[in-house]
């Protein structure tokens, strides 16, 4: 049974909205919107969700990189939701982020050798007299060769400068690395180079991931389970292939439909077609947040606002659709095939 570590309980994150003046009740921004999840040792956890949904603003919370409006955030029992600075400082080296646009977190005036050295010498993690051979050494694990090192972030591909984020991340040995959208930017050929790299370092280094992802391919394949994510909050979480064969919430489903996956065996006739746009997260609808773009929506769906729970008792499987999970999903579409959509 492998071990918890970092449970995230009830998680918030709102920012104010733009232009919403500067006096009385501001607008907020419901980013993140009363999350619970458990990541655990070792796992790739995925999430997955349309642009805007706050997977970004989820990872951020979990690196601490800010702090949550409420809830809490637990790294091995420590609440690193409300660290000072200076208690962050302790543990901040064992978290870590791998960025989609790897540009922006090198440097463009320093050489490789400065960015991988900088952070090793910032937290006293490698003598400086070693820090040579260990900059050397970052930069095989990641599949360069040690001359680069003397070169600048734009003289590198797409694909290197990623390898090269993955290396700056790893120089303060973390244990969890919250990659978001790691491969997005890069052409199909090196995502799967770049996938393969990071499922390998996991293993030489035991890892633990949590990997953002709008494109369902690469999530798919780096992922032990995923947790789908719609406007601020978990709709659905599952091991990997179990989500992909069994999705249950209709969200989950269309998202799924949306993007074909290499496998046909997990395409579904009875597709469901998302239409309408994202509801902004200053707004969301009352009941579901989902029941103004769901085929399924009931009128209890407008009023009551579902928690995740097991699809069937005891199960691993977790979703917000009590329409659905009385399994109507997994046996046919009695109501909701593209034919007799109601959104
Ligand atoms: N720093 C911020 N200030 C204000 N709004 C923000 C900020 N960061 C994110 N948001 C808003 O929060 C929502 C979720 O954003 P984000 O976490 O980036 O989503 P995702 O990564 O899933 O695309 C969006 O509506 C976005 O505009
Ligand atoms: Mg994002």
């Amino acid at each position: 049974m492998k071990e918890p570590l970092m449970r995230i309980e009830n998680l918030k994150k709102y920012y104010p909205a733009k232009g919403a003046g500067f006096i009385g009740h501001k607008n907020m921004i419901q980013s993140v919107d009363g999350v619970d999840l458990t990541i655990y040792e070792g796992e790739t956890l995925g999430i997955v969700g349309e642009s805007g949904c706050g997977k970004s603003t989820m990872g951020r919370q979990m690196i601490a990189l800010e702090r949550p409006t409420s809830g809490r955030v637990l790294y091995k029992d420590q609440d690193i939701s409300n660290m000072s600075v200076r208690q962050l400082q302790g543990i901040r080296t064992e978290f870590q982020m791998i960025f989609q646009d790897s540009t922006s977190s090198l440097n463009p005036r320093k050489q490789i050798y400065d960015i991988l050295a900088a952070p090793m010498l910032y937290h006293g993690i490698v003598k400086k007299e070693n820090i040579s051979h260990e900059v050397n050494r970052l930069l095989n694990l990641v599949g360069l060769p040690s001359s680069v090192r003397h070169r600048y972030p734009h003289e590198f591909s797409g694909g290197q400068r990623q390898r090269i984020g993955i290396a700056k991340a790893l120089s303060i040995n973390p244990k969890l690395i919250v990659c978001d959208e790691p491969v997005s930017a890069l052409d199909v050929s090196v995502q799967a180079q770049v996938l393969n790299l990071l499922r390998q370092l996991q293993e030489e280094l035991g890892l633990t991931y949590v990997f953002i992802g709008h494109g369902l391919g690469a999530v798919h394949y780096i992922s032990n389970r995923i947790a789908v994510m719609y406007l601020g909050k978990v709709v659905e979480l599952a091991d990997t292939e179990e989500l992909f064969n069994n999705p249950v919430h209709p969200y989950s489903k269309a998202l799924f439909d949306a993007s074909p996956l290499p496998d046909p065996k997990h395409r579904d006739r009875n597709r469901i077609v998302l239409s309408g746009e994202i509801p902004s997260a200053a707004a969301p609808p009352g009941g579901c947040r989902f029941h103004p773009r769901c085929p399924y929506a009931k009128e209890s769906c407008r009023e009551m606002e579902p928690g995740l729970e097991p699809v069937s008792p005891g199960s691993s499987h977790l979703s917000a659709c009590p329409v659905m999970s009385d399994n109507i999903l997994r046996k046919d579409f009695p109501n909701g095939t593209e034919e007799n959509q109601n959104v």
